[in-house]
């Protein structure tokens, strides 16, 4: 579904609360996030109401409004808590909802329900204090180790032995449960996805071992290619691995797959976001423009998508 702002204005009927900030670890980016989609909104005299989730009186802030964009990331934003209680105020919010919210911040239930589903991941084990880190390596060989429920590559390293294992299981314990997964040599994608449908999928290439926390926000050195280069039907197979990736955690309205492709060319899915970043650099914008969509658009796509439901 795709409306012009003229309808959009309509069917709001009252301002719209734009979320943006909030309290994880991804804070800055959804500032940012945020910032660029209250712009994209205000060109196009869409009324807004800016709220911060982490100032106390959010909540007062947004009765009255019947409608909300969610620019949050990570934990409290991301996963299905947001979303749980504006379902209670009944605010009609864009992206996915309680449930998928919550499974897609929690990347090891994700995995088990693609596996579960036929869809390929990374082969992986879940760290504990009394994991028996040889035994682990053994299985797994070169790995990296993830908090089950962060993102921007924060609490991530990778190991390759025992030592290693146990080294980065301490860097990662402290934000949760932890696993390792086995490790992909080869070429990184992401997919976006956008009212069911998958954008043409974008290459990810870093100097660094692999897309850490500077290659994703501070490097310049990050090279993006979108298209991707992939055959035209190794692109129609990733997009339709995306697609089927994120219905199969029941997401809705947008979102972004992570995936990463063998030297022999299998697809391994690694993650879905389901509110991925939005600044004027970020990836699904980049998607979104190789598909004839520029940012505004792509704002009034999101949010159209979330009207439907809206009764209105
Ligand atoms: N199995 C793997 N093999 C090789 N590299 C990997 C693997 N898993 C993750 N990576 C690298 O680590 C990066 C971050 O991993 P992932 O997407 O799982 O976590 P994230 O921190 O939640 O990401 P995002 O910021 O997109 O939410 C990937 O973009 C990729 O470069
Ligand atoms: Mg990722």
């Amino acid at each position: 579904m795709s409306w012009n702002a003229e309808t959009i204005r309509q069917k709001l009927n009252g301002p719209l609360a734009l979320l943006f900030g909030g309290k994880s670890s991804e804070r800055q980016i959804s500032l940012k996030s945020g910032n660029a989609i209250l712009e994209a909104l205000q060109r196009q005299e869409i009324p807004v109401t800016v709220i911060d989730p982490a100032d106390a009186n959010w909540m007062e802030k947004l009765a009255d409004h019947q409608n909300a964009f969610i620019a949050l990331h990570g934990p409290g934003g991301e996963d299905g808590t947001i979303q749980g209680a504006l379902e209670c105020l009944g605010v009609n919010y864009t992206g996915s909802g309680v449930m998928a919210s919550a499974l897609a911040m929690d990347k090891l239930r994700c995995k088990r329900l693609w596996l579960g589903e036929g869809l390929s991941t990374p082969h992986f084990m879940e760290l504990h204090a009394d994991s028996d880190w040889q035994a682990t390596s053994d299985i797994l060989g070169q790995a990296i180790v993830k908090p089950a429920c962060e993102g921007s590559s924060i609490g991530m390293s990778r190991a390759d032995n025992a030592e290693e294992l146990r080294t980065a299981w301490q860097l990662a314990k402290d934000y949760g449960r932890v696993f390792a997964e086995q490790w992909v040599t080869g070429a990184e994608f992401t997919v976006a996805i956008l009212n069911g449908e998958a954008l043409p999928a974008i290459r990810l290439e870093t100097d660094a071992s692999f897309y850490d926390f500077n290659a994703k926000y501070i490097s310049n050195d990050t090279r993006y290619h979108c298209p991707s280069g992939l055959s035209e039907a190794k692109e129609r197979e990733i997009q339709q691995l995306a697609l089927a990736a994120f219905e199969a955690v029941g997401c809705r309205d947008w979102g972004r797959v992570d995936v990463m492709q063998s030297e022999s060319g299998h697809f391994y899915l690694l993650e879905v976001n389901t509110i991925p970043g939005m600044t004027d650099h970020s990836l699904v914008p980049m998607a979104a423009k190789q598909a004839g969509l520029d940012f505004d658009q792509l704002v009034l796509r999101v949010l159209s998508s979330s009207l439907e439901r809206s009764g209105n």
